[in-house]
């Protein structure tokens, strides 16, 4: 009852209790403002748990500060809640020309307008139809401000699909015999938004374009996740029911094809029993963990482990566990709750004793996200005091969260795989994947990834032909994990040899690129900004503020017309690298290169400005383009990131004839000692065609050396 007063009823329409204690609410919710550009609103009486509680995020408040302190970014009487029937009822506006982004890990959309979602944590089954893994229920405007609907709930959203009769802009009805313009899918004014529950907490963030609104919603949520370094080099999951004999030779395979690799990751088959899992280790297979792992290090390698977290009655933690588990089992396993803090304690120490104190350097978890067939129903209960609903919402957040603090507590960084997230991830250190494999839309899921704040791997498994294998291998190396999933097919990098050297050279070029791309990473952590972006966050998109896009002359902004044309087949890495990869069959492409002077990576050329351009990349390369003034930092393609110590070769690669900076981060590349301050960032400056070096803070390590410049656009 305590927030039903917080809402400010203008209208004052109805507010109170009926005999049953049914909530009535209608009006124009009020908003406090908690950081800079922030605002949020409690509706009712909330659930007390929720998205932003379970992950227990932190908000980056300097950094926040830093971003400015814009006005509230919507026309709050435009804004409209009601609460009745046990359910909470919200209203947003809608321009004409607004687009909307997010909405989760989508896989064939990357517009939102016109869409509706029932948001549930899912396997994706091949439609966008909010049932995924990572199914967030944040959405950005183009007109820059994000609308966050904190529930742990089955969120209903429809973008711009009902009509009201009370419209302020109604349209007259079109004849739909004679009138050619007539269309089943009128302009329609409004968000609108139903959360089972009788309120709900709603968070409004601004910003100044699409990118700026995500940034504070992730530094919100307490900043991206830095990877270590070993995270960003090649990783490898071997098939089922390997030894640690098998590992260790496939480990060898990789040094003789002189092919990267910092991780191989071991699939069902090292705990004595899967599905449920045992989380101990098979003493067939794994003999000796400890050494088996400690091996490995001496090969460079780090080990990570597939996991899903229902307890099998085999494991010896079965019946400490089942006390705090819920009412259902999954595959006849246990599942803990781990909202209650047994639960996490007795996990934690098993996990510690068997898995972390041996070297594990990681967790794959899957399963988490479901299929209703198989994980629990929503009338299931936990000792919590959750229901299978939230619990369903929420299950990938607390796993992350609960590894996360696992290896925290011993100061090493960890990087892992997950396949159920929500809200308030971007902290943690897990990438998304799944098992649906088509590339076209992974690379969709990818662009989404940067609107949620989650990461994303198009993992590579299988291919028909080597040229799928190629273009998979590609863009794979341009993702947040570079990754081979060989748990069924036993694919390595050279399965067609055909093709080999091509994906030796990108699988090198990524390690090349590892200063960019660490760098990236902490401008993640430190700033909030996704490290592999939608098109619709960069350059171009960025001036259209409150203006509708009709205002703005295409002359003047000729990527404006890109706000209507949905861009799901390029992406962008950091700061200045746009990749256009290329499928299976095609190795030409139209490219949409934003305004302002774009150059070819590999060549340095000029190849357009603000326009679509058609190129011909041939099959060996990925195309990459980057734009005037970017400065890209790189080093020698080590096979490993061991072998990145001190005194790294840099060699600076500047692109086209603007002036243009960039800050290259470093750090110990393991520990959490960086969110002491220990790091050091300098400026890689060039003014007028010279190269300078300016050191803007120097408390940590420092693992470069000689430094050449290489002006590519001659
Ligand atoms: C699937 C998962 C695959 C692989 C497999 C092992 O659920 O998506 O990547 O780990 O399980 O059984």
């Amino acid at each position: 009852m305590r927030h039903l007063f917080l809402v400010l009823i203008s209208a004052l329409v109805i507010v109170g209790c009926n005999d049953d204690k049914a909530i009535f609410i209608a009006g124009n919710p009020t908003w406090q403002n908690e950081y800079a550009g922030i605002w949020k609103s409690v509706i009712g009486t909330p659930a007390s748990i929720n998205l932003l509680s379970v992950a227990g995020i932190q908000p980056k408040v300097e950094a926040l500060e830093k971003l400015g302190k814009p006005e509230f970014p919507l026309n709050q009487t435009d804004i409209k809640v009601e609460v009745r029937g046990g359910k909470t009822y919200l209203q947003f506006p809608l321009e004409k020309e607004e687009q909307i982004y997010g909405l989760g890990l989508n896989f064939k959309n990357v517009h939102q307008r016109g869409k509706i979602y029932r948001l549930h944590v899912d396997h994706y089954g091949g439609r966008d139809n909010g049932r995924t893994h990572a199914p967030v229920p944040f959405y950005i405007s183009s007109l820059g401000y994000g609308v966050l609907i904190n529930a742990a709930k089955y969120i209903d959203i429809y973008v711009g699909t009902g009509l009201r009769k009370d419209s302020k802009t109604p349209e007259n009805p079109q004849d739909r015999n004679t009138d050619k313009d007539w269309t089943a899918a009128p302009y329609s004014e409004i968000v609108e938004v139903v959360v089972p529950g009788e309120g709900v907490e709603v968070i409004v963030f601004a910003g100044k374009n699409i990118q700026q609104v995500v940034q504070r919603y992730n530094l919100y949520c307490g900043g991206g996740y830095l990877p270590p370094k070993w995270g960003l080099g090649f990783w490898q999951r071997t098939p089922t029911l390997f030894t640690d004999a098998e590992v260790e030779n496939e480990v060898d395979e990789f040094e003789k094809h002189n092919f990267p690799l910092d991780v191989i990751g071991l699939e069902p088959g090292w705990h004595s029993s899967s599905y449920p899992c045992t989380f101990e280790w098979d003493t067939g297979r794994y003999p000796n963990p400890g050494r088996f792992i400690n091996e490995l290090k001496n090969k460079g390698a780090r080990v990570n482990l597939w996991l899903n977290p229902y307890v099998s009655p085999e494991s010896s933690l079965y019946e400490k566990i089942e006390p705090y588990t819920g009412t259902h089992t999954v595959w006849n396993g246990i599942v803990p709750d781990f909202i209650t803090k047994e639960a996490s304690e007795i996990m934690g120490a098993h996990f510690n004793k068997e898995l972390l104190a041996v070297g594990v350097s990681g967790f794959k978890v899957d399963e988490v996200d479901g299929f209703d067939q198989w994980v629990w129903p929503d009338n299931a209960t936990f000792p919590s005091g959750l229901d299978g609903e939230t619990m369903r919402q929420v299950y990938g957040l607390l796993v992350q969260k609960w590894s996360n603090e696992l290896y925290k507590a011993r100061n090493e960084r960890t990087y892992g795989l997950v396949r159920a997230s929500n809200a308030g991830a971007s902290s943690f250190p897990y990438v998304i994947y799944n098992d649906y494999y088509r590339h076209e839309d992974f690379i969709i899921a990818l662009i989404n990834s940067s609107f949620s704040g989650v990461l994303w791997t198009p993992e590579v498994r299988k291919s028909g032909t080597p040229e799928e294998w190629l273009r998979r291998m590609q863009t794979v190396c341009f993702s947040p994990m570079a990754m081979i999933n060989a748990w069924a097919d036993g694919t390595k990098p050279w399965s067609f040899p055909e093709v080999y050297e091509q994906c030796q050279d990108v699988a090198f070029l990524r390690m090349s690129l590892l200063p960019y791309i660490y760098s990236t990473f902490a401008k993640y952590h430190f700033e909030g900004i996704p490290p592999f972006r939608a098109m619709a966050m960069e350059e171009g998109f960025k001036d259209i503020g409150k203006a509708s896009s009709s205002e703005i002359s295409s002359d003047e902004n000729p990527y404006a017309i890109a706000v209507k044309k949905e861009i799901k087949d390029q992406y962008m890495m950091g700061e200045s690298m746009l990749v256009a990869p290329l499928f299976k069959w095609n190795t030409k492409r139209d490219v949409l290169l934003p305004q302002g002077n774009w150059y070819d990576f590999y060549t340095g050329k000029f190849v357009g400005n603000g326009e679509i351009v058609q190129i011909d990349a041939g099959l060996d390369k990925i195309p990459l383009f980057v734009k005037d003034g970017a400065i890209i930092p790189m080093m020698p393609a080590i096979r490993q990131t061991s072998e990145w110590k001190e005194d790294m070769p840099l060699e600076i690669r500047v692109f086209g004839e603007k002036d243009g900076d960039f800050e290259l981060y470093d750090d110990d590349g393991l520990t959490f000692d960086y969110q002491k301050g220990e790091f050091t960032i300098k400026k890689l400056k060039v003014l007028n065609g010279e190269g300078s070096i300016e050191n803007m803070k120097v408390d940590g390590s420092w693992t470069y050396g000689d430094v050449s410049w290489n002006f590519m656009t001659k």
